[in-house]
């Protein structure tokens, strides 16, 4: 065309100088990116390479071959040869091409993908060589530079480190070429193995050459919720807190069971099986902070970690967790167990998490998942507030304008009624913006989703759905690690399920029958921070003894006590008693005094006692109570051993106590602990004698421990015991040892004095004391004898009649 007669002007001089500039430019970059890249899968022949991996292997060789780089498969097992080639030949022949490729071309490529993968047998470290020297003869004849090698991890993790060190010493590209590892869960079985496998790891390969597979973050729904929520800042910003969110639930539901891979599952369970990776995942996506730029991977690990930090820790009440009826027979016959063997791992579990900080305080995130169910599918829903009172009758809502239908955002991760991943908005909320790569879907009709019609949604699928492993293959042949596990981010989440783990490890889980007829056995609900079922559990699943020896209707035994009144009950019931009376005397503290000074001590007691009053007690005269610590430790208060933190954690947080009442221990004065010069006891009783009229408390709530001692006075120490001063410092015979305690005759000034003794570990020393006079120096508890004031003993069971 140029060679034909042409009338030129400048500008069209300048544009074509322009154009062949880029032109070059397009060239010399194309030069650049080529090479060879080997893509090396172990674990071959095995489940996941045969239903997933060679099929992302394909796709990747589809998308990318001709654009730049030249390709070579090495399909690698323990197998020997001749026997994993065939293998490795089955797994490869139900290779597919995308739906709108011609059958000729697809075979084309089939072929030409077939050519470039061999199998290799990878046992010794000879072998590893011999894969080295075949990478290396590769390229030489073609005059290939190498760009990069990716090496697959799809074997069980006891096989990484020896993978990891052949590797390393034999198989890493020469200078100037990339090696990524990719490695599969589990990673770990709880924080410990988790921090043992990443330290063994990091001796072999660098952070950056690591590529922690979660599945889930290649789902098209999961990939999407932080392009979504940036691409939606201006609608979402006001609506993504907890003033408008009324919960969330992530869910991973199946129908399938672990039938068949039991020696797996018994060790792991669905906890760490999918809570603590995929749903994990699902949560820090839908509730970091959103960072300036999605796609700036350090900002987005930033964000996540910080969110791990603002989880409020779980407990063994944040759980409930079920294992369907057949399990245990499963792991008998696969395990070879004995007929007597019974497994307590769960293969259900519903968790409920609280994020502690200023965005989601108090909304409920709940993380479900479990096998044999009714339905597979999986999803993040955000359920919002509905604060809207309508006037109208319900004929005239419409779906677009009416606030007064329910308000939901869902990431549809897949499969159930709809059956293709999607996300959808109510039409109340407002209509969404996604990339040109999702459109809109009506599905069929008549379906309802959570509760709605699907038509009252906007609802947007992939134009193109796309399987998790092959966009994942995609991102790491793309040198992307946005959807990939850092070391850091995957002991974070160990270092948050790893005490739940710990504390569910001998709870029986509800038994289910699996499928459609779990009925609403697993249905659960949740108040004050617990979980629980919301069925009893019928009998005849779990059959055998306990449920008998809980009295349901419990008696409050009134005695006496070292001559001072008694209240024994069951622990519910103690609680809920000692509860009731604080309340009964706050009340009327503030009806005489116009004030309630309640002095309370750390420990584990009181945890019960302080959720109790937080939440079922709406009737405390928190603003006119003042809070006061028996007793603290002598480490900072934010440290979580200190008593104030205790009681911050399971008191303050839940309830409107004025700033200027709450009183902790003086500790650290100076950047030091409890230093005699600092004076920080004095400091205390100042502030007690300043506020509190006679120094005289209206409720001192004591413990007594298992060598006689209460607050922080100790036997055989005699400070605190006698004397003028009102508060001390003491000496624990545990760590830590420095302490500061009221003493006993600022105690004894009270106008009541509450003692909650609980749990058999108290049964000895509470008959001891039950025998014993007024000796505090060797039973610190037996100098508790207010002046003036009562003195009443709260005892459980356990610890009363043991
Ligand atoms: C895996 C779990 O990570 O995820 C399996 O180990 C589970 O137990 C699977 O079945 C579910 O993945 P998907 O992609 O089928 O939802």
């Amino acid at each position: 065309m140029l060679a034909e007669p042409f009338n030129w002007h400048p500008g069209m001089w300048k544009m074509l100088t322009v154009a062949m500039c880029v032109a070059l430019l397009g060239c010399l970059q194309a030069q650049e990116l080529q090479g060879h890249v080997s893509i090396i899968l172990l674990g071959a022949t095995g489940d996941l390479a045969k239903k997933y991996l060679w099929q992302g292997l394909f796709q990747l060789y589809l998308d990318e071959a001709g654009r730049g780089h030249s390709f070579s498969f090495h399909g690698a097992a323990l197998t020997a040869p001749k026997q994993g080639q065939e293998l490795m030949a089955k797994a490869l022949e139900s290779l597919s091409c995308p739906k709108d490729m011609e059958p000729s071309h697809c075979a084309e490529h089939k072929d030409q993908f077939l050519q470039l993968s061999r199998y290799h047998q990878l046992k010794t470290a000879e072998d590893y060589q011999a894969l080295n020297k075949d990478i290396e003869a590769q390229l030489q004849p073609a005059g290939l530079r190498e760009a990069g090698r990716i090496f697959y991890f799809s074997v069980p993790p006891f096989a990484y480190a020896d993978i990891a060190r052949n590797i390393n010493s034999s198989c890493r590209p020469g200078p100037g070429a990339w090696l990524r590892v990719v490695l599969e869960k589990p990673f770990g079985h709880d924080h410990l193995s988790a921090q043992q496998l990443a330290t063994e790891l990091r001796s072999f390969f660098q952070e950056e050459e690591m590529y922690r597979v979660d599945h889930y973050l290649g789902k098209q729904a999961v990939a999407q919720i932080l392009p979504f929520r940036d691409q939606n800042r201006k609608a979402l910003d006001g609506l993504w807190n907890r003033h408008h969110v009324e919960r969330v639930e992530i869910i991973m539901k199946e129908t399938v069971d672990a039938e068949g891979r039991t020696s797996f599952y018994e060790e792991y369970g669905v906890i760490r099986d999918v809570l603590q990776n995929h749903l994990t995942e699902i949560l820090t996506l839908v509730a970091m902070e959103l960072p300036h730029s999605v796609s700036s991977v350090e900002a987005v690990l930033r964000h996540k970690l910080r969110l791990f930090q603002a989880l409020r820790g779980l407990q063994r009440a944040s759980a409930v967790v079920g294992q369907y009826q057949a399990y245990s027979e499963q792991v008998r016959r696969e395990l070879q167990k004995l007929d007597s063997f019974h497994s307590l791992t769960p293969t259900f579990a519903g968790v409920l998490v609280h994020v502690d900080n200023l965005r989601w305080e108090g909304v409920p995130f709940i993380l479900m998942s479990g096998k044999a169910l009714d339905e597979r599918v999986g999803y993040a829903r955000i359920l919002f507030k509905n604060q809207a009172c309508c006037v109208q009758s319900e004929k005239h809502w419409a779906a677009a304008q009416s606030q007064c239908l329910p308000r939901q955002l869902v990431f549809y991760i897949g499969h159930g009624d709809l059956g293709s991943p999607a996300v959808l908005v109510s039409r109340n909320l407002f209509r969404p913006s996604l990339p040109s790569s999702w459109k809109e879907v009506e599905g069929p009709p008549g379906l309802r989703l959570f509760g709605s019609p699907l038509s009252s949604y906007y609802a947007y699928s992939p134009v193109q759905e796309r399987d998790a492993y092959s966009i994942l293959l995609s991102h790491i042949y793309h040198g992307r690690k946005d959807s990939f596990i850092t070391t850091e981010n995957l002991l974070a989440s160990w270092g948050f399920w790893t005490p739940l783990l710990e504390s569910l490890a001998h709870t029986a889980p509800r038994l289910y029958p699996g499928g459609a007829e779990n009925g609403h056995l697993l249905d659960f609900e949740f108040s004050s921070g617990q979980l629980f079922f919301s069925q009893q559990q019928p009998e005849q699943l779990v059959p055998g003894p306990g449920s008998a020896s809980m009295p349901s209707d419990f008696q409050v035994l009134r005695a006496k006590y070292r001559e001072s009144p008694l209240v024994s009950a069951w622990s519910e019931e103690l609680i809920s008693k000692l509860a009731t009376d604080i309340e009964a005397t706050a009340v009327q503290a503030v009806r005489h005094f116009g004030q309630f000074h309640l002095a309370l001590s750390g420990g584990s007691s009181p945890v019960a006692l302080f959720q109790q009053l937080a939440t079922a007690h709406y009737g405390f005269p928190w603003a006119h109570t003042h809070l006061w610590l028996v007793d603290e430790r002598c480490v900072p208060l934010s440290d979580p051993e200190s008593n104030f933190q205790g009681l911050q954690a399971h008191l303050l947080q839940h309830v409107r106590v004025p700033y200027l009442n709450i009183h902790p221990m003086p500790v650290h004065l100076q950047q030091r602990l409890c230093a005699e010069e600092d004076h920080g006891a004095q400091l205390y009783a100042r502030e007690i004698s300043t506020l509190v009229a006679n120094s005289s408390f209206d409720l001192v709530l004591l413990g007594m421990g298992t060598d006689g001692h209460t607050a922080s006075l100790f036997p055989q120490s005699p400070t605190g015991l006698d004397g003028e001063q009102l508060v001390v410092l003491t000496t624990s015979p545990s760590q830590p040892h420095r302490r500061m305690s009221l003493s006993l005759p600022l105690i004894n000034r009270a106008k009541k004095v509450a003692v909650l003794v609980m749990g058999r570990m108290k049964r000895e020393i509470t008959m001891l004391v039950s025998r014993v006079g007024h000796d505090p120096k060797k039973w610190p508890i037996s100098g508790v004898l207010p002046h003036s004031g009562q003195l009443v003993w709260y005892m459980d069971y356990d610890a009363f009649l043991g």
